[in-house]
């Protein structure tokens, strides 16, 4: 019998460096898919599979977030008075309960290690999501719903990992594969950024876990790796010799929307499948294409 998942880490606290000047004043968390903040696209994903409690690991900067998922008592009254009913339907239903979201702050991004710790007391002795909000994956069932299922299954630790070329996977954290289990397969190591003759696959850490709570204790004594910053891989890797962990390959794309072409990516395809927009959008875009010369 595994414990359910009722809580959800989303570390917020990066510098985003990769999208300035946006992420000066703004956390490139709040950047928009469309009209979606980024973070809120991840808290629907946590919603959809079932989670209760909402866990911001924030920074400097990054209030709005909070103020996001508050409830804007002004705004909402000015749109009953205007009959906007659509409109304070979406801002209601997006909006997690009273008490449901809980905001912690990293102090200094020594990496995401250390800012997974820092939600550690917020967490408690349970079982929790942990979701990278600015790898957005597009596709339904979420990403977390398809890990629920393993987890539901086998327990343990479970990880969404896809697949990449093999001359990119120095960029990321590989898995090594090993027997299937059910939906998923058996992890057998795990390594940071490697060169990609060290990879032990090309399946990397898609920035959505199932962790089981002692996780804390490791990341507590654990020392900074690849680029200087604490490193969740590193302490992953040694939980694994105390319990198992699972990969799952889902079903959805990934756009890394950390990343500028990412994140244009992002929109794009949000944009299509949004049948409110998308015959406008195509229209749009097809013109765009052609005035630049068109595909080739
Ligand atoms: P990134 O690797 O994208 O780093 O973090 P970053 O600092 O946000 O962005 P760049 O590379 O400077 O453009 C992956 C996730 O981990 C969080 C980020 O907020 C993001 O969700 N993170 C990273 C922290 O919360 N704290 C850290 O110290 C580092």
């Amino acid at each position: 019998m595994t414990s359910k998942i009722k809580k959800a880490v989303f570390p917020v606290a990066g510098l985003g460096t990769r999208f300035l000047p946006a992420t000066k004043a703004v956390p490139k968390e709040m950047l928009t898919i469309v009209d979606r903040p980024v973070i809120q696209l991840a808290v629907d994903e946590a919603r959809e599979a079932g989670i209760e409690h909402f866990i911001f690991v924030t920074g400097r900067n990054k209030a709005v977030i909070e103020d996001h998922f508050d409830k804007q008592f002004e705004l909402e009254e000015t749109l009953k008075r205007r009959n906007k009913d659509i409109e304070l339907e979406i801002l209601q239903s997006d909006l997690p309960g009273a008490g449901q979201t809980s905001f912690t702050r990293q102090q200094e991004p020594l990496g995401l290690g250390h800012a997974v710790w820092c939600a550690r007391d917020l967490v408690g002795n349970e079982p929790f999501a942990l979701l990278l909000p600015d790898m957005f994956i597009h596709g339904s069932p979420g990403c977390l719903a398809q890990m629920k299922n393993v987890y539901d299954a086998r327990g343990g630790n479970v990880i969404a990992v896809e697949e990449v070329p093999q001359d990119q996977v120095h960029k990321y954290g590989v898995v090594g594969v090993g027997a299937d289990a059910g939906e998923g397969f058996e992890i057998t190591s795990m390594v940071e950024k490697p060169k990609h003759e060290d990879a032990p696959s090309n399946l990397i850490i898609s920035g959505r876990y199932i962790l089981q709570p002692e996780i804390f204790a490791l990341l507590d004594k654990q020392t900074a790796g690849a680029g200087g910053e604490i490193q969740l891989t590193d302490s992953m890797l040694k939980l694994m010799d105390e319990q198992d962990f699972y990969g799952l390959k889902f079903t959805g794309t990934t756009y890394d929307c950390g990343d500028k072409v990412g994140f244009l990516a992002a929109n794009v395809a949000l944009g299509l499948s949004r049948t409110d927009i998308s015959p406008q959008f195509t229209q749009v875009l097809k013109q765009i294409i052609a005035r630049n010369g068109g595909l080739d």
